[in-house]
């Protein structure tokens, strides 16, 4: 019988792959730069199965192209590149890669909220530019981060991974706002809020929400206007979550103190007020980016494969 073909559309670990090749045919395109749209489409006729990040889109028009394809397995945890209603009602097979890197990504969070609320970029920026002439008393004084309260929008897998860490590493209160109080909240002995509350008491605010129409520009202007203007926002969630114009301007107006920005809107392209903010931090979408974690993520997305290879359940559908 003939192998089922196995679009694996970006480059990822060879060796990890190899085992797929016992029950794929495999085509890789084994690049960092996506295929577009056409040439996803064009790639995948034919294709039982698509092996992705979360940057190849998957809606009702791919779909309606590739009449073949019955399986996308991710090797992200957010899958907001699946439309998924499409994908349902053509029955797709679907996972993605959650758990993982809930710890590898925590631990950039911190990253980005202690380089940011004590501006580590700047003063960084500033030695390498040979700018520094010596000690000074109120020099690249930033906001205290111990001791203080975080606000978690979102207190999901990471979300909770990052609350431990504030909590009993660094003697923060937690407060958090999402839909439903959550089981993690009792040991963090976290505050259930509504988000306008949090945004108001917190003195910093980490976004660790998915994407979706509901929560598109969740952190918008008038949200913004709410927050401490001593206080730190970071977005490792999805560009997107929070408005990157209004960002820029509460960052530039002084109205915010920091952002540390791990995703953006329309990335890889950053908007140009954001990198013209000296108190912003930011990182290429690489918050889960350790090899054992990015490995993880892969082998678990062949995990998938190799499961419905074998007519098995995955063990980690959407
Ligand atoms: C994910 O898994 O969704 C991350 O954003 C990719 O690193």
């Amino acid at each position: 019988m003939r192998q089922p073909r196995l679009l694996v559309a970006r480059r990822l670990f060879g060796d990890l792959l190899e085992p797929l090749r016992a029950h794929y045919r495999l085509d890789v395109h084994d690049s960092d730069v996506p295929l577009s749209p056409a040439a996803l489409t064009a790639r995948l006729q034919g294709c039982w199965g698509l092996l992705a990040s979360g940057t190849e889109r998957v809606d009702a028009q791919l779909l309606a192209a590739c009449p073949d394809l019955r399986a996308v397995s991710l090797v992200t945890v957010g899958f907001n590149n699946l439309d998924l209603p499409a994908c349902q009602a053509r029955g797709l097979l679907l996972s993605n890669a959650p758990g993982v890197l809930t710890e590898a990504t925590a631990d950039f969070g911190l990253a980005l909220l202690l380089a940011a609320a004590r501006r580590v970029g700047e003063g960084e920026r500033f030695v390498r530019a040979g700018q520094w002439q010596g000690w000074a008393i109120d020099q690249f004084a930033g906001a205290p981060v111990a001791g203080t309260t975080l606000g978690v929008v979102g207190l999901g897998r990471i979300g909770a991974a990052i609350a431990r860490r504030a909590h009993h590493g660094f003697g923060m209160r937690i407060v958090y706002s999402q839909r439903r109080a959550s089981p993690e909240a009792v040991a963090l002995q976290a505050q259930h809020l509504p988000l306008t509350d949090l945004l108001r008491l917190a003195d910093h605010v980490v976004v660790m929400v998915p994407y979706g129409p509901d929560t598109h520009h969740l952190i918008g202007a008038a949200e913004l206007a709410l927050m401490k203007p001593s206080a730190t926002l970071v977005n490792l969630a999805r560009g997107g979550v929070v408005d990157d114009v209004a960002l820029a301007s509460a960052l530039q107006s002084g109205r915010l103190a920091a952002a540390g920005l791990d995703v953006f809107e329309g990335e890889p392209a950053v908007h140009p007020h954001l990198l013209a903010c000296p108190n912003a931090v930011l990182t290429p979408h690489i918050a889960s980016s350790t090899l054992p974690t990015r490995r993880a993520m892969v082998q678990l997305a062949v995990d998938n494969l190799l499961a419905w290879a074998e007519g098995r359940p995955g063990p980690s559908p959407i």
